[in-house]
């Protein structure tokens, strides 16, 4: 693996995801997770501070990026909830069927190259009740945004790990059978609108 996708880019990503605004929506997210929960990349750990240990059991931090696993080091150490990694990405997950309670994917859907995969692999490891808690940016509504998105995306995703800036997450996980329960997109504030769109919600299986 190159230094840059080794050491700089986990770097950067834990910058970028630990901006107050994003905190924020993290803050709001992750303490409605409940029982067994997989985070699909779970990065450099910015979630595992606002889990409720109260409510939740266990996490599995699905993270294919050995740069982002060691950058997590210290948010697993401090980590209210027990951690388990698993150094694989979400189009494998190795766990069974109806396994999980809450799946969480926080700024994930963006950079899964095969997310039709990985969204079959969450839906065969999350149990019939089980919810699917995201945060996740994507297409704008607008279309001025969006051509700027479709412009700026083949030079993004080459810098950003493979981060696409224009994917319809609300469309990605109905195609990939969800329901979504609630919804609550908007812009991000003070945040540049290309990469500000940020869709939120709770999803079920269909
Ligand atoms: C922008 S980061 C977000 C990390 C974390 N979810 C957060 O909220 O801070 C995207 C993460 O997805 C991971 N990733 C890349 N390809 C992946 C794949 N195929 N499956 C799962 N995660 C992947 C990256 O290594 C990176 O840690």
């Amino acid at each position: 693996m190159g230094m840059y996708a080794d050491l700089i880019l986990p770097q950067l990503v834990h910058c970028a995801c630990s901006s107050r605004l994003i905190t924020r929506e993290r803050a709001q997210l992750v303490p409605q997770a409940r029982g067994r929960v997989l985070e699909v990349g779970m990065g450099s750990g910015l979630n595992l501070a606002h889990y409720d240990p109260a409510r939740v059991e266990h996490v599995w931090g699905l993270e294919p990026s050995e740069g982002m696993r060691r950058k997590a080091a210290p948010r697993l150490a401090a980590s209210p909830v027990p951690v388990e990694w698993l150094a694989l990405p979400g189009e494998q997950i190795p766990l069974p069927e109806d396994s999980v309670d809450t799946v969480m994917l926080t700024f994930t859907l963006c950079t899964i190259p095969d997310w039709q995969a990985a969204l079959r692999q969450v839906r065969r490891v999350l149990r019939p009740e089980g919810r699917l808690l995201f945060c996740e940016h994507g297409a704008a509504p607008d279309a001025t945004v969006r051509r700027w998105q479709n412009r700026v995306n083949p030079l993004w995703q080459r810098l950003a790990g493979g981060c696409q800036l224009n994917r319809p997450i609300d469309r990605l996980l109905e195609q990939g059978g969800f329901r979504l329960r609630r919804f609550e997109p908007g812009y991000l504030p003070r945040t540049p609108r290309i990469a500000g769109y940020v869709y939120r919600g709770e999803a079920e299986t269909g």
